[in-house]
């Protein structure tokens, strides 16, 4: 029974190391700079929506802006540009996709939403698309 119980105190912690690892996850935002230019403007700017800079919107405002996750004014998400299935989709035609085609949909979301609260109007360092 007491040895049940430790057993169960072990598994408990383990799941809290993994859960905290999950969380405390270093987004990059190179990587994201790199995505967000060669992915998010690429089509951007193939579209008469043209670039979106990251200056353009606040880091509130950003930080809201994935979380609700509605893109293209809802007609899709954000999500859908970062994961692995899009990144398949399109890899043939761009490096971006396909230099990070094995990296998990959730780190890449941290890094592209690293890159724009840092680019943001009132972020670190202001940025561009290009
Ligand atoms: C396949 C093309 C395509 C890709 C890839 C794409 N977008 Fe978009 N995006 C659009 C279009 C089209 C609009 C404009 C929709 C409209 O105004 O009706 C848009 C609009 C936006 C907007 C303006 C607000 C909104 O949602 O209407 C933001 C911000 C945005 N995209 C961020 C991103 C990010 C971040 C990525 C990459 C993870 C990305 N987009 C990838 C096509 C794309």
């Amino acid at each position: 029974m007491k040895h049940a119980h430790a057993l169960k105190t072990v598994a408990a912690l383990v799941l809290l190391g993994t859960s905290l690892t999950a969380f405390a996850y270093d987004a990059d935002w190179k990587r994201g700079r790199v995505y967000y230019r060669s992915v998010c403007t690429s089509c951007h700017t193939a579209n008469p929506v043209g670039a979106i800079n990251p200056s353009t919107k606040t880091k509130a405002e950003w930080a809201g802006y994935l979380l609700n996750d509605k893109h293209a004014k809802g007609k899709d998400s954000v999500t859908k540009y970062a994961s692995k299935e899009y990144r398949a989709s399109i890899k043939g035609s761009n490096k971006a996709a396909e230099k990070f085609a094995d990296t998990p949909d959730k780190e890449l979301m941290e890094d592209i939403k690293a890159f724009l609260i840092k680019g943001a109007k009132d972020g670190d360092s202001p940025a561009s698309c290009s």
